[in-house]
């Protein structure tokens, strides 16, 4: 018996899409099932100026198969130099969505980021007194600090002196990985959301080590424990308009995951709506996918839903995703759940 799930067609609120022949070769796998999504700014040298933003979001639009339809929604990386001024008008003329915080080295390309929050205090101001949001990669770079508890120190050491700092300012946690992230939105009302990806809802840090390292659950925020998986199911599969879908689907090729210095990374782009249609029906939520994936982001952003729909079709037999797809850059692996997926989506 087949079984169906139609959504209003859904965001990804947190996504990389690369440049030159990474793009081309991923940009049709969430183009296919995402009306719009949330692109980091992480390339080399990073997107930072408005200028920069414009030209990216050509490229594309220019790598955009031939009837497909995806809006791309620009994001500035914040820097100690990035100035208000040029913010506000790339925000104002519609052309940038939100700017990203990245403390410095945290992540993959992230060496230009922040190091004295204090120098990028103006900017802040200026996104608080326009309403822009501000994304921000909640991880310590503290050296002392055990990466495992890179999330739940930021919250306390950065983000909520940002938040007194700079009331106001609109905030989005990006991708959440602890309950502590859970709570720390929960506890606050106005102006905070956050992003989960749809890989934090399945593997906790026994995926990544238990039976041999495994490179292509490696990804930053690296993940938890599994009482921290469970929070974030919880979080997301509530329907609490607070949390919402951002993928952080992160390709790298092969070459670059299975190495001695492995990146961090998974590529969710291609099953991520069957997959999060596994996880959602696993915990009796299915009526809640629509939430999570298609209306709690639009909403946040102050952005109307998109027009069209997703419909998602439970089979009988298991479905065969591609283990691979191939970039000109090299293959990129597709994350593997590790269980049987009988859910396909269709646009
Ligand atoms: C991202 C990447 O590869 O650009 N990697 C990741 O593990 N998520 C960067 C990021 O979002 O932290
Ligand atoms: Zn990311």
């Amino acid at each position: 018996m087949t079984q169906t799930l139609t959504i209003t067609r859904p965001d990804d609120w947190h996504l990389h899409l690369r440049d030159g022949a990474m793009l081309n070769a991923v940009l049709p796998e969430t183009a296919r099932h995402f009306g719009r999504a949330i692109i980091m700014p992480n390339l080399v040298p990073p997107v930072v100026t408005g200028a920069q933003a414009a030209a990216y979001r050509d490229r594309i639009l220019a790598a955009l198969p031939s009837g497909m339809s995806f809006d791309p929604l620009m994001v500035l990386y914040l820097t100690e130099n990035t100035d208000p001024e040029d913010v506000a008008a790339a925000h104002a003329s519609g052309l940038v969505t939100s700017v990203k915080l990245y403390p410095a080295g945290a992540t993959t390309n992230s060496a230009s980021g922040v190091q004295d929050f204090d120098k990028v205090r103006p900017v802040l101001d200026k996104m608080a007194e326009i309403g822009m949001p501000l994304c921000v990669h909640g991880e310590v770079t503290d050296p002392e600090i055990d990466i495992f508890d890179r999330e739940a120190v930021f919250i306390d050491r950065v983000l909520d002196p940002i938040r007194r700092t700079t009331p106001g300012l609109r905030v989005v946690m990006e991708h959440i990985t602890t309950k502590d992230g859970v709570d720390y939105v929960k506890s606050n009302p106005a102006d905070l959301g956050a992003t989960i990806t749809t890989h934090h809802l399945i593997i906790n840090r026994n995926h990544i080590l238990v039976g041999g390292i495994k490179p292509h659950y490696y990804c930053l925020p690296v993940a938890k424990r599994e009482e921290h998986r469970l929070a974030l199911r919880a979080a997301a599969t509530s329907g609490d308009a607070r949390f919402f879908l951002g993928t952080d689907s992160a390709p790298h090729v092969d070459a670059a995951k299975e190495s001695g210095c492995g990146c961090a990374g998974c590529f969710t782009a291609t099953n991520t709506m069957p997959l999060l249609a596994h996880v959602f029906e696993e915990d009796g939520a299915l009526d809640k996918l629509d939430a999570f994936a298609s209306k709690n982001g639009p909403a946040f952003y102050r952005l109307p839903e998109n027009p069209g729909t997703l419909t998602l079709t439970k089979q009988a037999e298991p479905v065969a995703f591609p283990k691979k797809i191939t970039s000109g850059d090299g293959p990129v692996t597709v994350f593997d759940p590790g269980f049987p997926v009988y859910w396909t989506a269709q646009g």
